[in-house]
């Protein structure tokens, strides 16, 4: 006679062993839809269970701070590279060289070796901002082509942007502003910007989602998440600010201590892969793969065309200066934010 039992979670019959099912837990730190895509694709591919959550970049860091002494994340994949590197520099993620490192673009290998290759490069991206074109028209106001732009008293209530502590984007903002001006201009750039803006939202894209959906006029968010926005049909239309701006190394790292970092090598290294990075078009998803075999969507922009800081990635993703910068947005900006 068979009898059925039930061994951690999994339903067997007497006498035959199962394996139980390999499991991932990973923190996806791009946008939902590409998240999703990967799990569906790397799940049927492997038969891995892979738990998801999506988090944006500083919410990650600090989760996974949180749980050093007792990882709960393997693996996280994407979110800007700033936290990251903080990540890295303090020993949260582990070091992997992954067989298909030196098949990536330059930009991430040099994310992998200043990190001791504790983290590595998989796309990047450009930042910038969406405005709704039928506000603006509506308003009777120019394109915002630049920085300054963005001041204009007309567009009182129609700027919004992401809290840098919680999301990558604004923290590449804020650092790339701070690159581009000067620590003090930056910061007296902001509190003026700060007259503009209606809501410092927790996720980076979700100021051009609100601009999207007419709730406000322009949202300040890496380019391509603009772009996205283009292509589902909304009338936004993405700017690269003429002043010149900063951009993204979006980064994977495995976390120190991951209960599963068999799966969590395997998802890295798959990860790495044309085949995997060929999934963001699919996703609407237009930041530049890491892997050059990967395809690449039109709508991705052209780096070449746009006037770029030579972002200094080592310097704003060391754990004093992200950590400094945010403590003075938080007493400068944070404080007097409606
Ligand atoms: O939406 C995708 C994306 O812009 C990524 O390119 C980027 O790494 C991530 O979001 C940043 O998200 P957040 O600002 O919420 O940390």
């Amino acid at each position: 006679m068979k009898t059925t039992i039930i061994t951690a979670g999994l339903i067997g019959v007497a006498g035959v062993s199962m394996a139980q099912a390999a499991q991932l837990d990973l923190i996806c730190s791009a946008d939902v839809v590409i998240c999703e895509k990967m799990v569906e694709v790397y799940e049927a591919k492997t038969g891995t269970e892979v738990n998801m959550v999506r988090l944006s970049s500083g919410e990650a860091y600090a989760k996974i701070r949180a749980e050093s002494s007792n990882p709960k994340t393997d693996i996280w994949w994407a979110g800007s590279g700033d936290p990251h590197l903080q990540a890295a520099a303090e020993k949260l993620t582990m070091e992997y060289k992954s067989p298909l490192l030196t098949e990536q673009r330059s930009w991430s290998q040099k994310q992998a070796e200043s990190a001791d290759f504790r983290t590595v490069g998989v796309y990047s991206g450009v930042l910038g901002w969406g405005y709704n074109t039928d506000i603006f028209a509506k308003k009777g106001l120019d394109e915002p082509k630049c920085w300054a732009d963005l001041l204009n008293p007309a567009l009182v209530g129609e700027v919004q942007i992401a809290n840098p502590a919680s999301s990558g984007t604004a923290y590449t903002a804020l650092a790339s502003l701070v690159q581009l001006m000067g620590e003090d201009e930056a910061f007296d750039y902001l509190k003026k910007l700060n007259d503009n803006v209606s809501q410092y939202t927790k996720s980076g894209s979700a100021p051009v989602k609100a601009a999207a959906r007419g709730e406000t006029g322009l949202g300040i968010v890496f380019m391509h998440d603009a772009i996205a926005q283009t292509v589902e049909g909304f009338p936004i239309k993405a700017v690269a600010p003429c002043e010149g701006t900063g951009y993204e190394i979006g980064s994977m790292s495995i976390v120190e201590g991951a209960r599963h970092v068999d799966e969590a090598k395997a998802w890295y290294d798959w990860a790495l892969s044309a085949e995997a990075q060929s999934l963001m078009k699919e996703a609407n998803s237009f930041q530049l793969p890491s892997n050059p075999g990967a395809a690449v969507a039109d709508e991705v922009p052209d780096f070449a065309q746009i006037n770029l800081i030579d972002y200094d990635f080592a310097a704003y993703g060391a754990p004093e200066r992200r950590k400094e910068l945010l403590d003075r947005w938080n007493a400068e900006i944070g404080a007097i934010a409606n």
